[in-house]
């Protein structure tokens, strides 16, 4: 079976308003309306389960109910960081299974509302040959690494081949037994520290090979303010056009100003 665990402990602190972003109305839906749909429609997701921001937990059974989501079993609360969310997650899905059964887990976030079903089922047939994927895409800005002395503020000390650079998206995914194995692992470390799933299964299972599926570039987070107004603006595009692709037709309303987003009213 394949499960999809949508990551919603956060509160969207960057975003800066007064609800956490997965609950914010985008495109006549909360975003993570969105994202659960998409999960709900995947023929390749058996189940989902979520974990939501302490406090939170009642506006998702709203949202699930009034959806009909048939597929999300269960809804609860997530920790302090994402990892320990993910943390959680592992712990509830080892609960309802037999002994020696595995799992296929996808971890996505559930600020991610524009995933396409295209990466969630090479993921999911991606896991019948690996025990570990991530989802990545191109990076179109040179990326370099700096290093800070004191206040002089920061200098380059890397800049990395490009061609070799992605950056990295959610679904990750993984045999259940596999992500619980590296975060066993992990707790021995008194300098743990990871801001994704796929990290911690490279550090503490370093044996493991991940596989790296292509995302898409209309599979955004929604993190800065900003972003609210640009995935807005995806999800009309995302009607009309493939995301490697402009179609004429979505050039033509941009022109006639139909899905013109105005910044700051
Ligand atoms: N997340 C989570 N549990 C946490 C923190 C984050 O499940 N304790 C989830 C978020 O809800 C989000 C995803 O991880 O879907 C990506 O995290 P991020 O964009 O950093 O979300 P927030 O922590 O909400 O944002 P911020 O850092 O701005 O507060």
């Amino acid at each position: 079976r394949t499960t999809a665990v949508i990551l919603a402990g956060g509160t969207g602190q960057r975003v800066g308003l007064s609800i956490p972003k997965q609950l914010l109305k985008i495109a006549g839906k909360a975003v993570i309306e969105h994202t659960l749909t998409t999960f709900e429609k995947a023929d390749s997701i058996d189940d989902v389960i979520v974990l939501m921001a302490p406090g939170y937990v009642p506006d998702i059974e709203k949202i699930v109910a009034k959806a009909g989501f048939t597929k999300v079993k269960k809804i609860i609360e997530g920790g302090s960081t994402r990892n320990e969310t993910t943390e959680r997650a592992i712990e509830a899905l080892g609960e309802g299974l037999a002994e020696g059964e595995d799992l296929n887990v996808l971890f996505h976030d559930a600020v991610r509302p524009l995933l396409s079903q295209r990466v969630i089922d090479d993921c999911v047939v991606a896991l019948e040959r690996f025990q570990a994927v991530d989802v990545a895409i191109p990076s179109a800005d040179t990326i370099i690494v700096t290093r800070t002395h004191g206040e002089d503020g920061e200098f380059i000390t890397e800049i990395p081949d490009r061609s070799r650079l992605r950056r990295g998206q959610t679904p990750q995914a993984f045999k259940l037994s596999t992500i619980k194995r590296a975060y066993e692992v992990a707790a021995g470390d008194p300098n743990f520290q990871a801001t994704d799933d796929c990290s911690v299964v490279l550090k503490y299972l370093p044996d493991v090979p991940i596989h790296v599926v292509a995302g898409d570039e209309y599979n955004m987070k929604v993190t800065q303010p900003v972003d609210v107004f640009i995935a807005d603006k995806l999800f009309q595009l995302a009607s009309t056009a493939a995301p490697e692709q402009v179609s004429e037709e979505a050039y033509r309303e941009l022109l006639t100003g139909k899905t013109v987003v105005v910044f700051g009213g």
